[in-house]
């Protein structure tokens, strides 16, 4: 029987579902090994179901040349090295359009609230500082109306420009790789700019890209110079796509109204500058977490695992290149 390592606790119907197929090892009390232990945990191990965004390198797949597939429980996969992956004919694969609505909505509520400064609202209030109105008492701006700046126009991406523009009537600009075919902008009046008419335009600018070494630090000091006094940045993407510290320092001296982060360099650690500064909403890597999704993702990671180990075709793979 062939055997399959689950990095991280997990529900327990997916285990049970693995383990009608192999040789199951569970991560029993979701325990945090230290960084490097995985590659001696995996040997013996023909698949690895890898849940919280561990770190599957070059070195790891040559301390395992048994290991046939990588299966992630996430739609983002830069954790991976696919091009180390496919040169040693192991499969990868994510798990995406299952979290794509559920993702969409909370990065337009984290954008929300960083606008409406819905957090600051609440920390005030059970700080007990809250004693009397006041005419310019947590002003923020509008939603409704304003232009909706997107980087990244994927799936989550065209998700959040479709609830700005016909949820909320917002104007729609978009930068991406690649622009979409006009049959998919018409219906939410998107217009494809530049990345720098991107940053200069957006009230809101939403970051939905995948990170990359191209993508690293996109959003820096020049480009948050760029951006209007009266912007907000939202990031739901990945952590090292903005510079947190130059974030930070433009949150600090106003020159952006606020920002809002589900996602961090370095995480879970947050850079501390971003601790002392008011005007940002911080959520731990939550973008996908509704129960129905997390368990939509572990089930097509298991559909993958299965598929991948068994002869048959994996749904959603990432370096298809490798299915002979
Ligand atoms: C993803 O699917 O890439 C999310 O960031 C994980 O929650």
């Amino acid at each position: 029987m062939q055997s399959v390592l689950v990095t991280r606790e997990i529900f327990p119907e997916t285990l049970q579902r693995l383990a009608q197929h192999f040789q199951v090892t569970p991560n029993e009390g979701d325990v945090q090994h230290p960084p490097g232990a995985l590659a001696g945990q995996l040997a013996g191990h023909e698949g690895v179901l890898v849940a919280g965004g561990e770190r599957i390198d070059a070195a790891l797949l040559d301390a395992n040349p048994q290991l046939k597939a990588v299966c992630n429980m996430a739609v983002g996969y830069n954790n991976i090295d696919v091009p180390a992956c496919t040169a040693r004919g192991v499969l990868v694969t994510n798990t995406p359009d299952v979290l794509t609505e559920t993702t969409a909505d909370f990065g337009f509520a984290l954008m929300m609230a960083t606008a409406r400064r819905i957090a600051e609202g609440e920390h005030y209030l059970r700080d007990g500082r809250w004693t009397r109105w006041s005419y310019n008492l947590l002003t923020g701006s509008d939603v409704h109306g304003a232009t909706l700046g997107i980087l990244g126009m994927g799936r989550i991406g065209q998700g959040i420009a479709r609830r700005g523009a016909l949820g909320f009537g917002m104007n729609v600009i978009y930068h991406n790789r690649s622009r979409l075919p006009a049959e998919q902008e018409a219906p939410i009046n998107a217009r494809y700019v530049s990345k720098e008419e991107l940053l200069r335009e957006a009230d809101h600018l939403v970051l939905v890209l995948p990170y990359s070494a191209a993508s690293h630090h996109a959003i820096g000091a020049a480009e948050l110079a760029l951006m209007k006094p009266t912007a907000t940045l939202t990031n739901i993407a990945r952590g090292g796509i903005v510079d947190d510290e130059a974030l930070a320092e433009a949150l600090k001296r106003g020159t952006l109204a606020a920002a809002g982060l589900d996602v961090f360099e370095g995480e879970p650690n947050v850079h501390p500058a971003l601790l002392t500064v008011p005007n940002v909403v911080l959520t731990p890597h939550i973008a996908s977490a509704t129960v129905r999704t997390r368990r939509a993702m572990a089930d097509l990671a298991a559909d993958n695992l299965i598929a991948a180990l068994t002869g048959q075709r994996a749904p959603t793979p990432v370096n298809p290149e490798v299915i002979r």
